[in-house]
C-alpha cells in the first residue's frame, strides 16, 4: 500500500517543485516512488525534468489511459546508469486545458480514484500554491503532509497557517455533517445548529468573539455535558500534525526569526495551541540547485555515487542519532537509544521547544551539503512511516465521498 505524501505551501516560487523532485527521487532508493503533478496548468515538473512525456494527465482523463501507464520515469538521459529506477512521474497536461487545469468533482474524483490505486510505496504530490480545494482534496485530515517554507518568503507562513486552519475546519464541519454518528452521542438541543453556527463565527475572522478552535472547545464544554464527545473533538485538533521543511536555508537565526517563530505564534493564535509542529529538515540555498533546475536535472542526480538502498534503512536510522530529533521518540526508537523500553514520547510543540530543535538540528546538520540535506529529510520520512501509526503522516488513500471520509475521521470515535 502506498504511502501519499502532499508537498505544499503558501506561497508559490518557495520551492516545492524542486523540493518534490528531490525528495522522491531519493525517497525512490528505498522504494517505488511516484511523483504526481498536481499544479495543473503550469507544466511545472515537465519543465523541470529533460525527458519526453508518452502519456501524461491529459491521456489519463481524456484517452481513458490507467493512471500507472502515465507515470514517466528518468530515462536513459537523466539517469544513464539506471540507477533510479523505482523512481517515475506523472506530468500534467501541456500548456493548460481550462477543463482540466480548474478541474471539478468528476476529474477530481477520478484522479483521486487514480492516485490511490497507484502501485507503488510512496507517492508525492507536487500541489499548486494556496488554499483552494484543488488543494485541501488532496491533503489528508490528520497531518499537513509537508509544508515548504522559506526565509527568503517569510509571507508565505501566514497562508500556511491558513492552510492548516481550513483542513481543520473542513474536518471539523465533516464531524458535524447533519448525518453525523456523532449526534447520536447528544440529545436534546439542535446541536447540529449549535456546532455549525460555532464554527461559522470562527471562520468569520472579522467576528472577534471567537479568536481560534480553543475557544470553541471551550463553548462546546459549556453547551453540552457529554464529555466523550468533547474529548474526542478536542483530539481531533490538538493530534493534528504539522509537518514543515525550510527550504533555501540560510542560517538558524533567519529560519528561527522569520519562519519557525511567527508560524508557531500565528497557529497558536488562530487555530489552536500546542499543536504538535515537525522541523523535517532544510535544504540549504545553493545556486547548483538553481542551475540545475534551469538546465531541467535534478539537482541530487548530478554527481551521483549511490545507488537505491535495499532495505539498509534500520542501519541508517541507527546510524544517525539525531534522526528523530524534534519528531517524537516512539518506543522503539528510545529503547534503541538507551535500551529502556519506555513510552512514547509526543512530539515537541512549544516555541522553546521548537527551537531547540532547530538547534539539535544545527549541531549534526550545518557543515551538510544539499544532497545530505535531502537524504536527512528522506531518512525523517521513512522514520516516521515505520515508525509512526498510518495517520501520522501523509495517508495510505485520499478520501472521496463525504461517508469515506467521515468514517475515516470518526474511526476513533470514543464508542
Ligand atoms: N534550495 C534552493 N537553492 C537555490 N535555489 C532554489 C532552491 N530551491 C528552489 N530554488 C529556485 O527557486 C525557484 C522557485 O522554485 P520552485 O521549485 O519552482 O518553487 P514552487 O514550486 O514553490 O513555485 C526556482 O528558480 C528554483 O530553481
Ligand atoms: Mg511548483
Amino acid at each position: 500500500m502506498a504511502r501519499i505524501i502532499p508537498v505544499s505551501s503558501g506561497k508559490g516560487g518557495v520551492g516545492k517543485t524542486t523540493f518534490s523532485i528531490n525528495y522522491a527521487i531519493d525517497l525512490s532508493r528505498y522504494g517505488r516512488t511516484v511523483l504526481v503533478d498536481l499544479d495543473l496548468g503550469t507544466s511545472s515538473l515537465r519543465n523541470s525534468l529533460d525527458v519526453d512525456v508518452n502519456y501524461d494527465l491529459y491521456h489519463y482523463f481524456r484517452k481513458n489511459v490507467p493512471l500507472d501507464r502515465c507515470v514517466t520515469p528518468l530515462g536513459r538521459k537523466l539517469d544513464p546508469q539506471n540507477k533510479y529506477p523505482l523512481f517515475g512521474f506523472v506530468a500534467s497536461p501541456m500548456g493548460m486545458i481550462d477543463e482540466i487545469t480548474n478541474f471539478h468533482d468528476k476529474y477530481r474524483d477520478l484522479l483521486i480514484e487514480g492516485i490511490n490505486s497507484l502501485k507503488a510505496s510512496y507517492v508525492v504530490l507536487d500541489l499548486k500554491a494556496g488554499l483552494d480545494s484543488r488543494v485541501l482534496d488532496f491533503l489528508p485530515y490528520t497531518n499537513t503532509g509537508v509544508l515548504v517554507f522559506t526565509p527568503h518568503l517569510p509571507a508565505a507562513v501566514y497562508t500556511a497557517a491558513e492552510i492548516v486552519k481550513a483542513i481543520l475546519f473542513r474536518k471539523l464541519r465533516l464531524i458535524f455533517t447533519r448525518n453525523s454518528p456523532l449526534y447520536k452521542m447528544v440529545s436534546g438541543l439542535d446541536y447540529y445548529k449549535l456546532f455549525n453556527d460555532l464554527l461559522d463565527r470562527i471562520e468569520d475572522t472579522y467576528d472577534r468573539t471567537f479568536i481560534n478552535l480553543d475557544a470553541f472547545v471551550t463553548e462546546l464544554e459549556g453547551a453540552i455535558h457529554e464529555e466523550r464527545v468533547v474529548q474526542f473533538i478536542r483530539s481531533s485538533i490538538k493530534e493534528f500534525r504539522i509537518f514543515y521543511v525550510l527550504n533555501r536555508f540560510n542560517g538558524i537565526r533567519e529560519s528561527a526569526e522569520s519562519v519557525v517563530t511567527p508560524f508557531h505564534k500565528r497557529i497558536n493564535e488562530t487555530v489552536a495551541e500546542g499543536m504538535p509542529m515537525m522541523n523535517l529538515g532544510w535544504v540549504v540555498e545553493d545556486e547548483e540547485i538553481n542551475r540545475m533546475n534551469n538546465l531541467r536535472v535534478p539537482a541530487v542526480l548530478d554527481r551521483v555515487t549511490q545507488t537505491h538502498h535495499q532495505g539498509g534503512v534500520d542501519d541508517k536510522i541507527r546510524e544517525l542519532r539525531q534522526l528523530y530529533v524534534g519528531l517524537g521518540k516512539t518506543a522503539s526508537a528510545r529503547k534503541l537509544e538507551k535500551n529502556t523500553p519506555s513510552q512514547a514520547v509526543a512530539a515537541p510543540s512549544g516555541l522553546d521547544e521548537q527551537l531547540q530543535v532547530l538547534n539539535t538540528m544545527y549541531e549534526s546538520e550545518s557543515k551538510k551539503s544539499y544532497r545530505d540535506n535531502f537524504q536527512y529529510i528522506t531518512l525523517r520520512t521513512l522514520y516516521l512511516i515505520r515508525e509512526r501509526p498510518v495517520d501520522h503522516f501523509g495517508d495510505i488513500r485520499l478520501g472521496r465521498s463525504h461517508a469515506e471520509l467521515l468514517q475515516g475521521i470518526l474511526k476513533r470515535e470514543p464508542s
